[in-house]
């Protein structure tokens, strides 16, 4: 018997549940485990039917993605699979939990599936840069139709259980426990001596789709329309078709041959690279393991403006009442009705009911009565980035808030430390850098204080988890990860257009990298005046400074799109910008200025001095503990400023690009900027022929 694979009797119906946690991977002791009971239950006349389960929390959640890198060991999943679907006795599928990837494709060569409520099942295999690959796009299609196959697949998302059952990706939801009721299905199937169905040798629903392929053609079109450089969902789509167009076993064969291709790519070794980076970035190597979170009942938000509204809309959408406090009841009023429209624009959308409008805006409250804070858990402060303004209210929030609160500051920037002395328990205190608009951006950096205590971090991160974003914990520092790294960007930026380069040339070549953005259209989008008071406030070095073309803009009044103009002209109604001469001109005469040759710059030129440096301050973050490990880093870039998934992050690309190479070019474009010298840290690892991700002390997962 083996240990990840136990087979029980229910009379005459086999059950069989794998027994891998945490999430019942199919790696190879579970493959072989399940082979061989198969077989044995397969000889076994006693046995008249199967059912296949998973124990805990859930079935299989797909193949073992550590054991990618490596050669397969047999058998195969696609082999074990088709020895299920082969069984001469009914086999059904007790599904719980999040039976995905390969574990849905188990289920699906399985005869029946019978579901518990709250199933979802799916194939996220897309979104690790693969595709189904033990016969998930030639099965489903199959059962449901590829038309209706295609969305499942190329985008990967998993589907709520009554989806599953309309779409007929299931054969019922069970009211109790859901091996009983898959027992319960097998004797029905026995008794009514149904005739077993082998989703492979189904032909109905693709017969449509056989006869006039312009339906699918156009959903095909439609889910790959924006897969911005992604080779898997193409595939993905591919791979359906063989679905309509060849036979079973041939189509089989032809998914395979896309998969193997496809894990090997350098794109799929960055999305798997970045799975694991997420789950390692929350993790505190020198927490005690014991550390509990302290429970978050109550919420409450200080500052009524942009953040402090999205942040209240995220606790708001993960159920938990929060009270939002603004110095004045017009800010206040402002903020809450800027809250209530964007519900509304949700609701205009289809995306929310009105219902979920009404009863999301009873959990926020609003007050300027400062006390109201006082039952609450968790305080996030989230008033503009002034030092001292910020320090009156942890000061104030230290004589009002209960022994327990977690006290959290929304800077962007400033120091944690500084802001946690401001208060009789620094050890209360920590940075929670929400990212905006703070209810759709995924990235929360949690900022540990010096002082910060374990268990308020363990609840930082417990409630960053509710609020369904990616927490990564990071040092005290400038800027913190993110912004210290951007600034670095921003200060060559600058450079560029003073040696030679237009705005829309520098952010022509970051999108064809992979931003959705070019630097000048994001400063125009965030707008330039916020930088240019801190930089007016702390010295031009600040935020990205000295940006002697930006603060220019700012002194004629061009803030960016709110005013027009800013890089670019915004005409009224136009989504873009367009390049204007005037900009053009002051381009050339501060250049002149400062006794700057303008030449013609190079997109390669452009994308090597804007990333390399960025690598090389996350290498300076890395060395000063800024940061635990390298994947911490692409989290923060992927997540936060649209750093491209394909690539897998700036630390992760820089060692496919090699870190010699970077380091050879960083002392190249030093002579025109001894800023760009590289990092230590980074010239170590070249010369000793490593990669930064040779610095993980986790496993050395998904290589
Ligand atoms: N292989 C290996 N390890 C896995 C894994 C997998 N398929 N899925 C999850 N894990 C690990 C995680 O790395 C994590 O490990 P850690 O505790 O050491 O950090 C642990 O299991 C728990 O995972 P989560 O923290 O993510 O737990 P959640 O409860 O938040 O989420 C989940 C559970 C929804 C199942 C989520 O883990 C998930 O989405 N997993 C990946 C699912 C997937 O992509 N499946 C397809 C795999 S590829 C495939 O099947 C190919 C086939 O077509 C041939």
């Amino acid at each position: 018997m083996s240990s990840v694979v136990d087979v029980r009797r229910d009379g005459d119906i086999a059950v069989v549940t794998i027994d891998n946690p945490p999430v019942n991977a199919l790696g190879h002791a579970v493959r072989s485990g399940l082979h061989a009971a198969m077989r044995e239950l397969r000889d076994d006349a006693s046995v008249k039917a199967v059912v296949l389960a998973g124990a805990g929390r859930t079935f299989p959640a797909g193949a073992d993605i550590t054991e990618f890198g490596n050669p397969l060991q047999p058998p195969g999943l696609g082999e074990v699979i088709e020895q299920i679907e082969a069984m001469p006795k009914p086999v059904i599928a007790a599904l719980h939990g999040t039976p995905l990837g390969g574990g849905f494709e188990l289920a699906l060569g399985c005869h029946w599936r019978v579901a518990a409520k709250g199933t979802r099942p799916g194939l996220p295999e897309v979104k690790l840069g693969i595709l189904p690959g033990a016969g998930g796009t030639q099965r489903l299609p199959r059962l449901i139709g590829p038309v209706e196959a295609l969305p499942i697949i190329v985008g990967g998302e998993p589907i709520p259980a009554e989806r599953a059952l309309q779409l007929g990706a299931i054969d019922e939801i069970a009211e109790g426990d859901v091996i009983e009721a898959a027992i319960a299905f097998a004797r029905r199937v026995l008794a009514e001596k149904r005739p077993i169905v082998r989703v492979s040798e189904r032909e109905d629903k693709i017969a449509a789709a056989r006869a006039d392929r312009s339906a699918f053609e156009a959903a095909a079109a439609e889910a790959t329309a924006r897969t911005r450089g992604l080779e898997a969902p193409v595939a993905c789509a591919k791979a359906v078709g063989f679905a309509i167009d060849l036979p079973f076993a041939e189509g089989l064969k032809r998914e395979h041959a896309l998969f193997l291709d496809l894990v090997k790519s350098d794109q799929s070794k960055a999305q798997r690279h970045l799975f694991f980076a997420e789950r390692e970035a929350a993790k505190v190597a020198d927490m005690p393991k014991d550390t509990k979170p302290r429970p978050v009942v109550r919420a409450a938000v200080i500052g009524a403006g942009t953040m402090g509204g999205g942040i209240s809309m995220c606790f708001a959408n993960a159920g938990i009442p929060v009270t939002i406090v603004d110095a004045t009841e017009e800010a206040l009023q402002r903020g809450l009705g800027t809250i209530e429209k964007n519900y509304g624009i949700s609701v205009s959308r289809g995306r929310m009911s009105a219902d979920d409008l009404t009863a999301r805006m009873g959990l926020i409250s609003g007050t300027t009565d400062m006390t109201a804070v006082a039952d609450a858990d968790i305080i996030i402060e989230a008033v503009f980035e002034e030092m001292e303004v910020k320090r009156d209210i942890f000061g104030r929030l230290d004589r009002i808030a209960k022994p327990s609160a977690v006290l959290a500051t929304n800077t962007s920037y400033l120091d944690v430390n500084e802001i946690a002395r401001a208060t009789g328990r620094p050890g209360s205190v920590l940075g929670m850098h929400f990212f905006s608009p703070a209810n759709v951006m995924k990235l929360l950096e949690i900022v540990r204080g010096k002082a910060t205590e374990p268990e308020v971090l363990a609840t930082a991160i417990d409630v960053a988890r509710k609020l369904k974003k990616v927490p990564v914990v990071v040092g005290v520092c400038f800027g913190f990860v993110g912004n210290r790294m951007l600034r670095a960007r921003s200060l060559e930026s600058e450079r560029l257009l003073l040696e030679g380069a237009s705005p829309a040339q520098v952010d022509r070549a970051l999108t064809d990298f992979g931003f959705p953005m070019g630097p000048f259209a994001m400063i125009d989008l965030a707008g330039l005046d916020i930088g240019w008071r801190i930089r007016k406030a702390m010295g031009p070095t600040a935020d990205g400074g000295p940006a002697p073309i930006a603060d220019q803009l700012c002194e004629m009044g061009r803030f960016g799109q709110k005013t027009g103009r800013g890089f670019y002209i915004y005409e009224k109604g136009a989504r873009g910008g367009t390049p204007d001469p005037e900009v053009a001109a002051l381009i050339e005469r501060t250049a002149a200025d400062m006794g700057i040759v303008r030449r013609e710059i190079s997109d390669e030129e452009i994308v090597e001095r804007l990333i390399y440096p960025m690598i090389s301050e996350g290498a300076k973050i890395l060395d000063e503990g800024i940061a635990q490990r390298p994947g911490d880093i692409d989290i923060v870039w992927v997540n936060g400023y649209g750093f491209p998934v394909r690539l897998g992050g700036p630390m992760h690309w820089a060692d496919t690009v090699g870190l010699a190479h970077i380091r050879d070019r960083l002392r190249h474009w030093a002579q025109f900027n001894p800023a760009l010298q590289p990092a230590p840290l980074l010239e170590r690892l070249a010369d000793e022929g490593r990669g930064f991700a040779s610095l993980r002390t986790g496993r050395d997962k998904a290589a």
